[in-house]
């Protein structure tokens, strides 16, 4: 299976940047998947542009309702008509800025499903739970609530301490969450768990990004501050072992 390299634009990014972005990922094959994630506004240019590439397009968040009165709010629904067909849940900046709970992630799950979107869904532990030794733990508890019964989709483990910082983990460390979180999937979803996807995100660098995908049941990578550059996203999609 391809490896997935999917990048998270965050609140970053502007109507200029798609021409000169979506050039650069038609011009280039890679051995990965790539998925871009800019900003709502930003989606429907970036899938007419993205058109031909091979590259997908995916959404930061969704609703968990498909409609009515939530100021601010997108829906699933609207994402995939603007292009998407992925969508990140449960990111650790979404947990710690808007107080999204498991539960609300898995709702959202369930309403990104309903509108033929793919979740990636994040989870991860923070630096103090690392160093009492909880970390597989909380990533365990995260996976078990977030994902509703009917889960497909991909996983994100990103441990927050390592978002943006330059740190990551060990090998050691990564490849000990990776099989943790599989062990997780196949109990709880017996006919799908062994295939789901088990992306690594925080810090993924074109300098760190072969030795991090080329862990055991490292899937692919969501980047988030070197995804902004075509080049550098590019040169760590180039970083992914081909099996
Ligand atoms: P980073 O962010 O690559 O800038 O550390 C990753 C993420 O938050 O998805």
């Amino acid at each position: 299976m391809r490896q997935i390299i999917a990048g998270n634009w965050k609140m970053n990014g502007k109507f200029t940047d798609i021409a000169p972005y979506a050039s650069a990922l038609s011009s280039t094959p890679s051995p990965a998947q790539l998925i871009v994630c800019p900003p709502f506004p930003l989606l429907p240019g970036f899938a007419a542009a993205l058109k031909d590439s091979g590259a997908e397009l995916g959404a930061q968040d969704c609703h968990a309702n498909g409609s009515g009165a939530h100021t601010g709010d997108v829906c699933a629904a609207l994402l995939a008509e603007s292009g998407a067909s992925y969508v990140i849940l449960g990111h650790s900046e979404r947990r710690a800025d808007h107080g999204e709970t498991n539960a609300d992630v898995a709702a959202k799950v369930l309403a990104a499903l309903a509108a033929g979107l793919i979740p990636i869904v994040c989870v991860g532990e923070s630096e103090a739970e690392r160093d009492a030794g909880e970390a597989e733990a909380v990533v365990r508890q995260q996976l078990t609530h977030s994902l509703p019964p009917a889960f497909k989709g991909l996983i994100a483990y990103e441990p927050i301490w390592a978002i943006g910082t330059g740190r990551t983990p060990s090998e050691a460390d990564v490849t000990a969450m990776h099989a943790a979180i599989r062990a997780v999937l196949i109990a709880q979803f017996p006919e799908t768990g062994a295939a789901t996807p088990i992306l690594y995100g925080g810090s993924v660098t074109p300098g760190n990004a072969a030795s991090l995908l080329a862990l055991p049941e490292v899937g692919g990578a969501l980047v988030g501050g070197a995804s902004l550059n075509a080049a550098d996203f590019l040169a760590i999609a180039a970083s992914a072992p081909v099996s």
